[in-house]
């Protein structure tokens, strides 16, 4: 593994850092406090390329690879987890769904526009009673010939209420259990599919999440997604991806904070002196700076294997595990230097805090995460 970027990696960093400092915090505290989705911000990523990192440009994306696209998720993420996952979800999920395992018409009529973010995208797996349990699925594909009638709710979709192409997971027949579940696209406005209200969070409230209602919405045929019964294992490898966006995500969150502690503790004097020359605060900073670190090369690593063509299952669950460990701790952490101002939301530590909760809880949970590694080096 080269632990050198090129020229090409810290160019596309720089332009994601600049984007970052100049047009997502200006109203970062605004956007958490009032939940206000950044539309205009996601135009804007989209001009970027940052909708489309990994996808092809004959498709409308940047042709970059996985690297580039954890650097831009770091660096989002370090200043607006919410448009973060906005990137995470489009590309991770949405995009390289579509694109590694959709028809070429698919690709034609959906991925060219979820690439430049002129659509966004949303993926639907979690139900009431399937969250963790994924494969418990209760929205129902019934197959009429020439389409599909779905029926159900899907509770936690992120950019739900503002996604243009949704990929929904459903079951279309019981009895195969995992096999008999398939994946279909469908557009915003379908006869039968409703959006409910937006859920009031703890952290990335500038990201919309939303229950979503399916009543007798007709699916046409060409909108499933691979052979008749590969939705389940679609999910899982399409959540691999994803689960290095949500580990970048934390990565960033991690490392913002960690900035902003840096920064503070030289400023900040107490007993006549710089609060980072107390050793408990200097010993703070060292954790973090190592665990971060450590966090990094995981991603890197699990980034590396994607772009290398190896198989990046475990991979991707052990950088998440570990990424989102150490922003929860780090972030916590942060607050802590800051005193009193950390518990106030202009100096920005308190909603890192509250952001990189979420870390541990979707696109798998840290228990799921262990189970993941866990059956692999058992099975191994
Ligand atoms: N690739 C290919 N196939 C896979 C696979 C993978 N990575 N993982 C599992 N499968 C296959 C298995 O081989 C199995 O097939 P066979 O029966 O032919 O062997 C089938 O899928 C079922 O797998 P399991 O028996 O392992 O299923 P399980 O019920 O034990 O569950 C699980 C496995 C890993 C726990 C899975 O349910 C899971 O990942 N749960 C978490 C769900 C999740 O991550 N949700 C995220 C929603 S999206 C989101 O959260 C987005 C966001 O917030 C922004
Ligand atoms: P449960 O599965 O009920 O888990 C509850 C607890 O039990 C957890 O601690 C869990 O780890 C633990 N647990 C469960 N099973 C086991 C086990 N076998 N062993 C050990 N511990 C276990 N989903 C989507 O499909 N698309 C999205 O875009 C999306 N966005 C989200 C955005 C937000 C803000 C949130 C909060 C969630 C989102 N989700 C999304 C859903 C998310 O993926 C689920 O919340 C997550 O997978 C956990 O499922 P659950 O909430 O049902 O918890």
């Amino acid at each position: 593994m080269d632990f050198n970027l090129t020229e090409e990696h810290k160019m596309i960093r720089d332009a994601a850092r600049d984007f970052a400092q100049t047009e997502l915090l200006p109203g970062v505290i605004e956007r958490d406090e009032i939940q206000q989705f950044p539309d205009e911000l996601v135009k804007k990523m989209g001009a970027l390329g940052f909708m489309g990192v990994m996808v092809d440009p004959k498709y409308g994306g940047s042709g970059m690879d996985a690297i580039s696209y954890v650097l831009i998720m770091e660096e989002l993420s370090k200043i607006d987890a919410s448009a973060s996952v906005i990137v995470s979800v489009n590309n991770s999920l949405v995009c390289y769904g579509i694109e590694a395992f959709g028809t070429e018409s698919q690709k034609e009529k959906y991925l060219t526009k979820l690439a430049t973010g002129e659509f966004v995208g949303a993926f639907c797996l979690s139900e009431p009673e399937a969250g963790s349990d994924a494969t418990s699925q209760k929205t129902t594909a019934i197959d009429k010939g020439d389409h599909y009638v779905l029926n159900g709710t899907k509770n936690w979709i992120t950019n739900g209420g503002r996604a243009d192409v949704y990929l929904v997971m459903a079951q279309t027949d019981k009895d195969k259990g995992s096999h008999g579940i398939n994946a279909f696209i469908i557009e915003k406005g379908m006869d039968g599919f409703h959006v409910g209200p937006k859920e009031n969070k703890l952290g990335i409230r500038g990201s919309d999440t939303h229950t979503l209602q399916f009543n007798d919405v007709k699916v046409p045929k060409e909108n499933r997604i691979g052979d008749d019964g590969f939705g389940f294992r679609f999910a899982m490898k399409t959540l691999s991806g994803g689960r290095i966006g949500i580990a970048s995500q934390a990565l960033g969150i991690a490392q913002g904070a960690y900035e902003l502690a840096l920064k503070y503790s030289n400023e900040r004097k107490a007993f006549g002196k710089e609060i980072s020359k107390h050793q408990a605060i200097a010993f703070k900073l060292a954790d973090m700076y190592t665990e971060i670190s450590a966090a990094r090369h995981l991603v890197m690593k699990a980034a590396w294997d994607k772009d290398q063509g190896n198989n990046y299952d475990v991979s991707s669950a052990v950088a998440k595990l570990y990424a989102s460990k150490v922003a929860m701790e780090h972030t916590v952490e942060a607050v802590q230097i800051h005193g009193g101002n950390g518990f106030v939301k202009d100096y920005h530590v308190e909603r890192l805090m509250r952001d990189a909760k979420i870390t541990q809880i979707y696109e798998g949970t840290s228990e799921i995460q262990k189970i993941v590694i866990s059956r692999s080096i058992l099975r191994d």
